[in-house]
């Protein structure tokens, strides 16, 4: 019923060319196709037209996504980038809420509201990241932690098909650190995000609606969390900065 998703968040990685390069790679490596399951690119938003050339011109089987956006249509915000710019230039994804962006620009979660919204009047599927400290799971409120930030993600959203919200659960002290969650600890939390969802948008939709782990993600224990009920992918940072391991990625989903 939920399509698997594997996401790759290139982060502030690869410039011009060299995002146009990596994506080549994934059109090469992923020359038999990826099944039924949903792959997305976000690569740095100065890189999302050459993506999106070799997307077209190579009829990759994958989609393209945006790392961050405002949620104004146009004006003066210097720096920000707009909805429909996403838009135009194929973005079907963006990415909204990333840890980083929470800790070192101070997105607050009424900010990442807003930006679904945003997102989702312009057909972009938002891939919302929610994910708790160190401090707050050695506390034992992580699960508490998430379905608020959750709860205030999602409020006033509206979206008829469940396939256009994803949420990726990162708790923060995987991020890039090598200490992966287990596969239990994501399904602690990807199973409370899920009872969340079915309080916010009723029992139907919350199961259509992608639930995405991330933090340390790789080949080696993709595996784990897709066996888990409630984890539907995976949104990949320093693995998918290599062809060949975001592929193998995929090809364990696909598996
Ligand atoms: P990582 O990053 O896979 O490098 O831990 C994941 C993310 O931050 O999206």
């Amino acid at each position: 019923m939920r399509n698997r998703m594997i996401a790759g968040n290139w982060k502030m990685n690869k410039t011009f060319s060299e995002g146009v390069e990596l994506a080549l790679g994934l059109v090469e490596e992923l020359a038999d196709g990826t099944g039924s399951v949903d792959v997305v690119v976000c690569p740095p938003a100065i890189d999302l037209k050459g993506v999106a050339e070799v997307i077209e011109q190579s009829s990759a089987p994958f989609a393209l996504g945006g790392q961050n956006v405002y949620w104004e249509e146009s004006g003066a915000y210097t720096g920000e980038t707009a909805p429909g710019m996403l838009e135009a230039v194929g973005a079907a994804y963006c990415i909204i809420g990333h840890s980083e962006r929470r800790s070192y620009f101070g997105e607050t979660d009424e900010d990442v509201n807003k930006k679904a919204k945003a997102l989702l009047a312009h057909g972009i599927v938002p891939i919302s990241c929610c994910g708790e400290s160190l401090e707050i799971r050695q506390a034992g409120e992580h699960v508490a932690f998430v379905v608020d930030q959750v709860r205030k993600d999602t409020e006033g959203l509206e979206f008829d098909d469940p396939a256009r919200y994803v949420i990726a659960y990162e708790p923060i002290w995987a991020i890039g650190t090598g200490m992966n969650a287990t596969a239990d600890d994501a399904q602690e939390i990807c199973g409370a995000i899920r009872a969340t969802l079915v309080e916010v948008f009723g029992e139907e939709k919350a199961a259509g609606i992608r639930i995405l782990y991330g933090g340390s993600a790789k080949p080696e224990n993709v595996g784990g969390y897709l066996s888990m009920p409630d984890v539907d992918g995976a949104l990949v940072g320093g693995a998918s900065l290599k062809a060949d391991s975001f592929a193998a990625m995929v090809k364990s989903a696909m598996a």
